[in-house]
């Protein structure tokens, strides 16, 4: 339990621990790469320890010095204990893709926490098994989870929801196979994947708004991972309702990440964007003046994948704003690591906040947060996250229940707001 008041503003300079998203792909194609890699990796949670130990029980070889990590691909082989997957859907979805059709075949048990394993698997097992995966899950949905690896049939899937989770695990599958795969999505979501195994050497191209996809495996890579832009979008958030000014450094600015910012600067938020790499990942600086009128905005299902698990701040957002906010479209909300919809709108409300709860989403409308009572972040990194920066503008202090959340994603999340409060 943590006590949170409130701050008169921040001010300062930051730098975001490194990229979830990239770093979970980087440690999973240098595992499957025809060289070494480096990779240097800040601050990573305990997610991505998750795909490093994994990967270490699969047989490949990491050594750590400092942040970066040199990975020597072995030849996986079938663990001999079942592994632990922890709270990582991304990490478990990944892996059924690339362990299903790995070659040579490896069997492997997965197993997570109380949150992963009420997650849906079926929209990953699914496209697998029709292309010839031998996979068994607890009521065919959920972890725990048998793959019994086996020779796959090229992949043609249209995937019914945007989700790059289930893309890359078609993808990582693909790369297994012997002959072209073909994968359409109804929306763009984050297209890490293709970018990094694109510029690893794979041929993989879009083709008619598909991904095609040529068998082969990649080549390995020395990079450092940049910030991650779903963690800034936190630091945004906060600068804004604390008229705050904050430089936020070498964030990730990948256009299909940043529906937050965009939608932010909708509003009329003031922020400085400073482009400093291109390849293989956009790459900049983020200056972020608070103090500006927030215009109201809606959000709808187009919108969603280019911001999943940056929607519950427009939820602090609306409140702050003339006219509220909007969203709908963004039931995926329900069935991340906890149900995002209710916890916002129940914990929210506990603040002061008005909010009302839609099935896929919320209206939130302009309201003060009083504070002065608990709140739980239900073991869910982002939702504890959102509560601390709700507490550190509300008129009476708060207490936040399982704050240890954080550790996920960003384990340095208190003492880095530590260091850029006034
Ligand atoms: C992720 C994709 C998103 C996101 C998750 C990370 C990824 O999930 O919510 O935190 O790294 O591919 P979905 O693809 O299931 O929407």
């Amino acid at each position: 339990m943590r006590k949170i008041s409130k701050i008169k503003g921040v001010k300062g300079r930051l730098r975001l621990p490194a990229d979830k998203s990239i770093s979970h792909r980087l440690f999973m194609f240098s595992a499957i790469s025809r060289s070494e890699s480096k990779i240097t990796v800040e601050r990573i949670g305990k997610d991505v320890e998750t795909t490093i130990s994994a990967l270490i029980s699969l047989g490949t070889q990491i050594e750590k010095d400092g942040n970066t990590y040199k990975i020597n691909p072995k030849e996986f082989s079938s663990p001999i204990s079942p592994l632990y997957m922890g709270n990582s859907g991304t990490t478990t979805r990944l892996l059924t893709g690339l362990l299903s059709a790995y070659r040579p075949h490896v069997d492997v048990v997965f197993y997570g926490d109380e949150s992963l394993s009420r997650r849906p698997m079926r929209r990953v097992i699914s496209p697998l098994v029709e292309s010839g995966a031998r996979i068994l899950s607890r009521e065919d949905n959920y972890l725990p989870m048998f793959i019994k690896g086996s020779d796959l049939m090229p992949i043609d899937y249209a995937l019914p929801i945007p989700s790059a989770q289930v893309k890359s695990a078609l993808i990582l599958a693909a790369l297994f196979g012997d002959a072209p795969s073909f994968i359409g999505e109804p929306v763009p979501s984050r297209d890490h994947t293709e970018r990094f195994l694109s510029y690893m050497g794979v041929d993989i191209h879009k083709d008619d708004e598909r991904i095609v996809i040529d068998p082969g495996l990649p080549n390995g890579i020395e990079y450092r991972v940049p910030g991650d832009f779903s963690q800034a979008a936190f630091f945004i958030t906060l600068a804004l309702i604390t008229k705050g000014e904050l430089l936020l450094e070498d964030v990730n600015l990948n256009p299909t990440r940043i529906g937050f910012l965009d939608k932010v600067l909708e509003m009329g938020a003031d922020i400085e964007i400073k482009m400093k790499e291109e390849e293989p990942e956009p790459v900049g600086d983020l200056m972020v003046y608070g103090g500006s009128k927030l215009k109201e905005i809606t959000i709808g299902k187009e919108d969603i994948p280019l911001m999943v698990d940056e929607v519950p701040l427009f939820a602090i957002l609306g409140a702050f704003s003339e006219n509220g906010v909007t969203v709908t479209g963004a039931e995926e909300l329900r069935v991340k690591e906890s149900d995002r919809i209710s916890a916002v709108v129940e914990e929210f409300s506990k603040l002061g906040i008005k909010i009302e709860e839609l099935p896929d989403g919320f209206i939130v409308h302009p309201s003060g947060v009083h504070g002065g009572c608990s709140v739980n972040s239900r073991g869910d990194h982002r939702i504890a996250m959102a509560l601390t920066i709700l507490g550190m503008v509300a008129e009476e202090p708060i207490s936040l229940v399982g704050d240890e959340a954080v550790d996920i994603s960003y384990p340095d999340f208190f003492s880095d707001i530590a260091s850029v409060i006034l």
